[in-house]
């Protein structure tokens, strides 16, 4: 059974290790806990008490950034990322945010598709900004209204 929970500190290292699993380019336990410090909120997904997934958002008055979304290697191509992101969806309209802001690799195509296919739009490109093995790529902007 998919259920969905906020995080605890005792999190943080199993979330780190089921992104550093799922892509080169995820966050580090430092940087959950100093997430999670922040006060950003937490989404995870779990099946049958396992997690699987989660997503951590940015909510400032009546907007949000999404700053991470990442399902398990194992589980991905099932509608998990898309399940997770529309509870976030709902979560952060019922915080009163209106409109939710992105920023993902131009080369992320999967990430991309999941993004289109939920309802974001591309707003704009911020050239060389992440950088990659061979150098640096474009940060696509994309947002939706809540
Ligand atoms: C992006 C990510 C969260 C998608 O999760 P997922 O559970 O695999 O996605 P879903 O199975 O729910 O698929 C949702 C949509 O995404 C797209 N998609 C998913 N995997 C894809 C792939 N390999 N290639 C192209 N499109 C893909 C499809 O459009 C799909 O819609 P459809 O079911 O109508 O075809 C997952 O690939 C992931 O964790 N990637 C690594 C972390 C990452 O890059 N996060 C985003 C940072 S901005």
């Amino acid at each position: 059974m998919i259920t969905f929970r906020p995080a605890t500190a005792a999190d943080m290292p199993g979330l780190a290790a089921l992104e550093a699993a799922a892509t080169a380019h995820g966050w580090s336990e430092r940087q959950y806990r100093d997430s999670l410090a922040a006060g950003h909120a937490f989404l995870l997904l779990e099946i049958d008490g396992q997690l699987c997934g989660h997503a951590v958002a940015m909510a400032v008055l009546d907007e949000a950034e999404l700053l991470t979304i990442v399902i398990a290697a194992e589980k991905q191509g099932q509608g998990l990322g898309r399940t997770l992101l529309g509870r976030l969806l709902e979560q952060l309209r019922q915080l009163g945010c209106t409109r939710l802001f992105l920023e993902v690799r131009e080369s992320n195509r999967p990430a991309r598709a999941l993004y289109a296919n939920s309802g974001f739009s591309e707003t704009g490109l911020r050239k060389h900004y992440y950088p990659t093995a061979a150098g640096r790529e474009h940060a696509v902007l994309m947002e939706i209204e809540l």
